[in-house]
């Protein structure tokens, strides 16, 4: 029996929404993709909703899940948050100081932090392209390459490490005042979601955030690391720029979706790290292509591939592709990472081929893991 889109559309019709309308009215859905009883489409919805619409994701992935027919079904919930709109008194924008004397430039205050080899930030213009998770596996890929490996959550926003990790206690001090970072996965983890309740951080402006990342670069007793992986909020605003101000990066890794528009995005992230005279390590394209968790077959229903063309494109490297695939989602929602939970899986050592691509290029530098 083949499923239609159709059936698809009908049944999440009576599924209520936070906004008092149907989910088909809602203004919120994705192109619904049917492919030999296999559904995926995406509610696309501003972050500061995204909790409301958790449950939403969730009776939508059931009512597909019911129409007779189908085998498999993924909905997934991206959250969009605005981004630069830096209110007055904020981080510099970029352009402003592309052309500052050195010596007044905010770079000049750049300083590396003592122990740290390498400092590598994992970006992306849009939100929710699954830059949290794959900061975290990656982290983990490098770990399994042998490198010392600690990550930190620049999104003062909207944290994830602790959702990730499953994470979430006080750091301890210590003599010297210093904050002893989270041991999780043999990393040691740092995150703003350990210190403060996410409503203190959300109204948070410029020179607040500048403050909270320095003392999460320099008043955490990071140790002895080869390297150290940012997971940076979405866009190019004032942590963007504050973390590029404050610690000389060894190169920004960006991750993005397919779609034309996440592309334009990751494009726009490019040419901000550029301004700022860091090096693109690469592009990763995630959510690439969808595999089934049934029979594992493969559909590239996203136009994959767009990631390597833009690469291409852009003069960038390609670092590799990541699947949209159930593992990866309910691993990271429930703190248990593929590639920690399923080590001698296939998700766990494609991340581990790009950790091996990104280390290398590290290698090549003068200031190498
Ligand atoms: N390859 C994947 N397959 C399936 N689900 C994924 C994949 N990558 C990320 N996700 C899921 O997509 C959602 C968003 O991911 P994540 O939080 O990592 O994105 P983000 O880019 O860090 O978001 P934000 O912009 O809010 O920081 C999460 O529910 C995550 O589990
Ligand atoms: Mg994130």
């Amino acid at each position: 029996m083949s499923v239609t889109k159709d059936q698809v559309l009908s049944s999440l019709a009576r599924i209520p929404t936070p906004r008092g309308v149907s989910l088909t009215v809602a203004k919120v859905l994705s192109e619904i993709t049917v492919n030999s009883g296999k559904v995926f489409f995406s509610i696309n919805v501003d972050a500061s909703e995204a909790r409301a619409w958790e449950d939403v994701r969730a009776q939508a992935e059931a009512a597909v899940k019911a129409i007779p027919g189908v085998t498999a079904v993924l909905v997934a919930l991206t959250a969009e948050r605005r981004t630069g709109t830096a209110p007055a008194g904020g981080v510099k924008p970029v352009a402003s100081h592309q052309h500052a004397r050195p010596a007044d430039s905010p770079m000049a205050q750049q300083k590396a932090i003592p122990g740290i080899k390498s400092v590598i930030a994992v970006a992306s213009g849009k939100g929710g392209v699954g830059k949290s998770t794959t900061a975290l596996n990656l982290a983990l890929g490098l770990r399994d390459l042998g490198l010392k490996v600690g990550l930190l959550d620049a999104d003062i926003y909207g944290p994830s490490l602790p959702r990730l990790t499953g994470t979430k206690e006080m750091p301890k001090l210590t003599d010297d005042k210093k904050m002893i970072p989270l041991q999780r996965f043999g990393l040691p983890l740092m995150s703003i979601g350990f210190l403060v309740s996410e409503d203190t951080a959300m109204v948070w402006r410029g020179p607040m955030i500048q403050s909270a990342m320095r003392q999460m670069l320099w008043d955490v007793a990071w140790g002895d690391l080869d390297v150290l992986v940012v997971d940076m909020p979405p866009g190019t605003g004032d942590a963007q720029l504050s973390l590029a101000q404050q610690v000389p990066l060894s190169g920004a890794v960006i991750v993005s979706t397919p779609q034309d528009l996440a592309l334009a995005d990751a494009r726009r992230g490019i040419t901000a790290f550029k301004k700022v005279n860091v090096p693109t390590l690469g592009i990763i394209e995630n959510m690439s292509y969808f595999q089934c968790p049934h029979c594992n077959t493969r559909s590239d229903i996203f136009g994959h591939g767009g990631a390597r063309h833009e690469a291409e494109k852009l003069g960038v490297p390609f670092l590799g592709e990541i699947p949209l695939h159930i593992a990866i989602r309910e691993g990271s929602d429930e703190g248990r990472p593929v590639v920690e939970s399923e080590p001698t899986g296939p998700h766990a050592e494609i991340y581990r081929v790009i950790a091996d691509k990104i280390k290398n290029q590290l290698k090549a530098q003068p200031t190498a893991a």
